[in-house]
């Protein structure tokens, strides 16, 4: 077994900000597995594109035979697993896609890894990790004053998206129970940061404002989700990764519950300071109520005592400090903008929005 760890879907929003932190702070070598869907961004990369402990490959992980050579040929110690389609209202247009490689990919990857690790020596297989990176929205949608999901909160999915990430836990649950594959599960809350695809919510509404587009809020805008900086994200899956316990699953949450109405109310402030109107009109006359979301979560919150009691982790970044972070990373990468609001980002937002 090799000193490397093989990340899937690390052209991602998350899994490139855990590469952009891995490669400094950890000793390690990575390849990076992504098929490059219209989520999936090289450029994210840029930054360790030519160290020597960097790697990327182009592949699906739905793709068996493909795995398996990396396997045979790259022998890594553990496993990151971002790779999936991520976004709920994608989900609801055409959740083909999600079944596809959320299920069928994560079914896949997790029988090349079987393979490979049955065949590895003892010590090696006590030591490797298949470390799978999951969503509280598989807990299904909280009322306002329900307690917040904590690791036994039973699964009760509402979109295809958040079905196909169920699926997904429960196999590779399934994968330690049975076979004894040495995996730890996280589910975390709603992650916002840089290189975020601007179809969700944070970036989308920053690049509308800076546009001069409606800001679509989707119903009341009084639906909850518990935010947190994708860097701190990505140091619980470090941690997690070194002294998480095999078999368990750890809950991963900003404290920091926000209805999308004050997150959009937040953000048009910041940019009226960092980023004035001409006219100096604020950007909060651009939002806009539109037709909900079928189906819309009303409320989640994690419970994150687990991996804070166990494993010593916290988040780093408050909201406030996070939120201004993103907006001025956004308006200092207008290249980045650019590269990903081309065709196929234009024909999606006319799919989604046409009708609301
Ligand atoms: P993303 O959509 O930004 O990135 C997904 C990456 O996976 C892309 O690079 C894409 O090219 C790649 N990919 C897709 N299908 C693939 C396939 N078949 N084979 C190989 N690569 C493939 O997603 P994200 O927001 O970075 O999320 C990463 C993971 O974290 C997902 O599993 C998601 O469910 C989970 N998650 C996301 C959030 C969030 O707020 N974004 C919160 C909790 C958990
Ligand atoms: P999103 O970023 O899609 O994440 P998720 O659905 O996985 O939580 O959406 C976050 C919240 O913002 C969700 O309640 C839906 C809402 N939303 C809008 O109001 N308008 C939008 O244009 C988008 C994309 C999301």
């Amino acid at each position: 077994m090799e000193d490397l760890i093989l990340v899937t879907g690390g052209a991602g929003f998350i899994g490139s900000n855990f590469i952009l932190q891995w490669i400094p702070s950890e000793s390690s070598r990575l390849l990076n597995l992504d098929k490059l869907t219209y989520a999936g961004n090289l450029n994210n990369l840029s930054a360790v594109a030519g160290h020597p402990r960097y790697r990327f490959e182009p592949g699906d992980i739905v793709d068996r035979k493909c795995l398996r050579g990396l396997f045979q040929h790259q022998q890594p110690r553990a496993i990151v697993h971002f790779a999936a389609e991520s976004h709920v209202d994608r989900s609801i247009h055409g959740p083909d896609d999600f079944i596809h490689t959320n299920v069928n990919g994560t079914f896949n990857l997790l029988e090349e890894t079987r393979a490979y690790w049955t065949g590895l020596a003892e010590a090696d297989r006590t030591r490797f990790r298949f470390l799978h990176v999951s969503t509280d929205e598989v807990y299904g949608s909280l009322g306002p004053d329900d307690p917040a999901f904590s690791e036994t909160t039973p699964y009760a999915p509402n979109s295809p998206y958040s079905a196909s990430k169920a699926a997904s836990d429960h196999l590779v649950r399934a994968y330690h129970h049975t076979y004894g594959l040495p995996v730890v599960t996280t589910n975390c809350s709603n992650n916002y940061g840089p290189c975020q695809f601007p179809e969700k919510l944070i970036p989308l509404m920053i690049l509308n404002a800076c546009a001069g587009k409606p800001l679509p809020v989707y119903g009341d805008g009084e639906n909850v989700r518990d935010w947190l900086y994708v860097e701190d994200h990505c140091r619980a899956l470090r941690t997690v990764l070194a002294d998480g316990r095999v078999g368990e699953t750890y809950n991963i949450g900003g404290r920091s519950e926000r209805k999308n109405l004050e997150i959009v109310g937040d953000i048009c402030r910041l940019l009226d300071e960092l980023h004035p109107n001409d006219s100096g009109a604020s950007y909060s006359r651009l939002v806009t109520f539109v037709k909900d979301r079928p189906g819309h979560d009303r409320r989640y919150a994690m419970d994150t005592r687990k991996i804070e009691r166990e494993l010593r982790w916290q988040p780093q970044e408050t909201f406030e400090s996070g939120l201004r972070k993103t907006v001025s990373w956004y308006l200092e990468h207008q290249d980045w903008v650019h590269d990903v609001t081309s065709g196929s980002y234009r024909q999606w937002m006319a799919k989604n929005y046409a009708q609301r």
